[in-house]
């Protein structure tokens, strides 16, 4: 029996660029999701076909979208990119997905003056609708290909993250009567509670809720966020609601809303520690551990890697760190901060202002404190994967500060990695929390005095209890990795 598995999500795992000369050249796709699903994909095994929906980010994808949308991705996965028009993505992407969905679920409105949604914001939510159209067309069309189904082991389809909130309940309507398709969607996010949810319009706030129950079942990396997930279907959809377990990994509850039944579970996304120990032995990864050497000394290394996001909260993980060099200069000179963040969603108004924020701290803070052999502080805004890897291995400290997280793989990634052993002062509001809080140093984001007591503490620690600790974090890190996240999901909707 041959299962067919349909992922969905908006960034693929591949994108492509035109070189100087017109060739394309192909790169993979970055980020949690991308990664956590590319690799979850072993679980599906040998008897499963797997297609990946996306949608194009570049010009060079929008080319290959209309003239080869099933193009192929590194590991050869195949991938089908949509012809979507840029300006339809655009306002999908950046004003309703990033800039409000994404806002509302990290809370992270300034709210006297944002959110406004007005008119402008109803014709971005009419593309966000044609966006998910499109991908619950191109869902609908791969899996009726794959009909007579019921002779098959069915298609699983597994849609991903608040960029495709509506498409569950599109695809559902497109399959309508079709046994054997199993529909999952998956929240790579927070989600938010009733209160803050409310910001969004009603019917958008409703929209959104009966989209994602178009799903058989829908997935969270932490128990909060699926708690705050039913919260909402019984407050704003007035949806009957069953509770269960908040704390725990699998069911969370479920919920009956317009005769259908959707299960609510979590499901926590840890790395697949092999690969991640077995790419860190790479020579490029190498070379940067040697060069950070050299850099730092033989010095303590407080170190982040973020994207520059908003939610990741790198201003005041800065401005822990000035008040750390401020009260206990017994550290001058003798710790190094390393802060690399890689550009993201630079698009948006509020990204380019933050990471300009970023910059002048980091700034002051090296004018501040710098001596003639001493640089206190090393801020990059680059993506280089590689170095981010060196910079874990290296760590002491692993500061991972966000001010709401729907996981964090990094804090898990650091321990994975780290050579010496690296203490994670770790903020209670990452999903992370749930698994990483005994063994992780857990502060409130938003207290920069709890967070530079906290990054005091992790440098201050014993090497047994820094080793012990990290190697705890380690083994939890490692106990869900992607083809158990993914394959629990596969299995839930096999049930
Ligand atoms: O947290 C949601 C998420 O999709 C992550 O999986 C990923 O790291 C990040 O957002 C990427 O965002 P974007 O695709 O906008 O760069």
């Amino acid at each position: 029996m041959t299962q067919r598995v349909l992922v969905a999500s908006n960034r693929g795992p591949v994108t492509y660029q035109f070189a100087a000369d017109g060739t394309l050249t192909a790169t993979r796709g970055g980020g949690g999701m991308v990664g956590g699903v590319s690799s979850g994909l072993a679980a599906v095994g040998p008897k499963g076909t797997v297609t990946w929906i996306c949608a194009p980010l570049s010009d060079a994808d929008r080319v290959l979208a209309r003239q080869d949308p099933q193009a192929l991705d590194p590991d050869g996965i195949p991938v089908r990119m949509l012809d979507i028009p840029q300006d339809i993505f655009d306002r999908a992407y950046n004003n309703v997905a990033n800039s409000a969905l994404w806002f509302v679920h990290h809370m992270l409105f300034d709210t006297p003056n944002q959110p406004q949604f007005g008119y402008q914001f109803r014709r971005d939510w009419e593309a966000y609708l044609a966006y998910n159209e499109a991908f619950a067309d191109a869902l609908a069309d791969e899996a009726l290909a794959g009909a007579p189904v019921p002779a098959s082991g069915g298609v699983r389809v597994l849609i991903q993250d608040y960029h495709l909130s509506l498409a569950p309940r599109l695809l559902r309507e497109r399959l309508d009567g079709l046994p054997d398709v199993g529909i999952g969607h998956f929240s790579h996010t927070p989600w938010a509670p009733p209160d803050y949810y409310r910001l969004l319009p009603r019917d958008v706030g409703r929209a959104v809720l009966d989209g994602m129950l178009g799903a058989d079942r829908v997935g969270f990396h932490a128990g909060r966020w699926a708690a705050a997930f039913l919260d909402c279907c019984e407050v704003i959809l007035g949806a009957e609601v069953h509770k269960g377990d908040p704390g725990g990994t699998g069911p969370a509850g479920r919920v009956r809303h317009r005769g259908r039944l959707t299960e609510v579970e979590v499901h926590p996304l840890g790395v697949d520690a092999p690969a991640l120990q077995a790419r860190a032995l790479a020579g490029d990864v190498q070379a940067h551990v040697a060069s950070l050497s050299r850099a730092t000394g033989r010095r303590k290394l407080i170190v982040r890697v973020d994207r520059t996001e908003l939610s990741k909260n790198i201003v005041r993980g800065l401005a822990a760190y000035r008040e750390l060099l401020a009260t206990r200069p017994e550290w001058h000179g003798r710790v190094v901060h390393l802060a690399f963040a890689y550009p993201s969603r630079s698009a948006i108004p509020e990204y380019r202002a933050y990471t300009d924020h970023m910059r002048r701290v980091a700034q002051e803070i090296v004018e501040e404190f710098r001596t003639p052999d001493w640089n206190p502080l090393m801020l990059e805004v680059r993506d280089d994967y590689p170095r981010s890897l060196a910079a874990c291995a290296l760590a002491d400290v692993l500061l991972v500060n966000p001010i709401r997280d729907g996981m964090n793989l990094v804090a898990q990634e650091g321990p994975v990695l780290s050579e010496r052993g690296c203490a994670v002062v770790l903020s209670r509001e990452a999903g992370a929390a749930a698994t990483l809080g005994d063994d992780a140093l857990l502060v409130n984001p938003y207290d920069v005095s709890e967070t530079a007591a906290a990054l005091h503490q992790a440098l201050a620690m014993p090497d047994t209890e820094r080793r012990r600790r990290s190697a705890a974090l380690a083994a939890t890190a490692a106990a869900s990795p992607p083809a158990r996240w993914l394959g629990d999901q596969l299995a839930s909707l096999d049930r």
